[in-house]
């Protein structure tokens, strides 16, 4: 049997203060990255704390009904602090662990009945979930960014229509060679668990569809263009 050995080559001083530099600079820009979606995510998550506040101002004498806006209100709280947390965990260079296994149609369920307070009074929500759903590798509150930020899309999107739908679903896909291939986040054959939100606006113009995922990129006069952005790494780094 024949070995090559390589003999490793040391960088010099000056090489290796670059590299630390440029890891450093690298950080800085996934820092800054990570801290616009994070006030994008709260920023949302605080419309769900005012919108069942006001709810509870409407129905102060309904003790019973104050319970479930309150039980709202604690939930996305606690969202708010998981979210600061993994950014403060980051940026001081340690990682926050929840547990990354998830149970996708109550995460889905919990999450739709806190956004309700802040949908558009007309539009209305249709929830379709398959009888058997496995667990899946992801961590509650990722899955609660990902629901809110396509649900905030869908309420967006009908803000005009006389009668808006958003029909959520969750279910279990196959995926083979020949139906990934327009998945590029998807490796590997199997069975992968799904969400699938849509709404009956006016749709995604052709021309535009190639840019939705990048970040910074709008089309609204407010948006800041970070919402499927933050829903593509989830679930890209969740399939890696
Ligand atoms: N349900 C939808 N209907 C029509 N267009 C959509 C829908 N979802 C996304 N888009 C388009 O994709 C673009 C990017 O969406 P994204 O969520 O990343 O940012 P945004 O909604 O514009 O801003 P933000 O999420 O910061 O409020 C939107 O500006 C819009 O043009
Ligand atoms: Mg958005």
């Amino acid at each position: 049997m024949q070995q090559a050995r390589l003999k490793p080559i040391k960088p010099t001083a000056q090489q290796a203060q670059a590299s630390q530099v440029q890891v450093h600079l690298e950080r800085q820009a996934l820092l800054g990255l990570m801290a616009s979606s994070v006030a994008h995510d709260l920023n949302n998550l605080l419309t769900v704390v005012l919108g069942n506040t006001n709810l509870a101002h409407r129905h102060i004498q309904s003790p019973e009904k104050i319970k479930v806006y309150l039980a709202r209100i604690e939930e996305a709280s606690k969202s708010a602090t998981t979210l600061c947390q993994q950014m403060l965990g980051f940026a001081g260079g340690h990682s926050v662990r929840q547990e990354k296994r998830a149970h996708m149609p109550s995460v889905v369920q919990g999450m739709l009945c806190l956004l309700q307070a802040s949908l558009h009074k007309h539009v209305h929500i249709k929830l379709d979930i398959e009888h058997v759903i496995p667990h899946v590798a992801l961590e509650v509150s990722q899955i609660q960014q990902v629901v809110m930020n396509l649900v905030m899309n869908a309420n967006q999107a009908l803000h005009d229509q006389a009668s808006g739908e958003i029909a959520v679903a969750v279910g279990v896909m196959n995926v083979n060679q020949t139906t990934a291939h327009h998945m590029p986040d998807i490796e590997g054959d199997g069975e992968y668990v799904y969400i699938e939100v849509k709404d009956n606006g006016c749709g995604i113009p052709d021309d535009i569809q190639h840019k939705i995922f990048s970040p910074l990129f709008t089309t609204k006069p407010s948006g800041s263009g970070l919402g499927l952005h933050i829903v593509l790494s989830i679930v890209y780094v969740s399939n890696k």
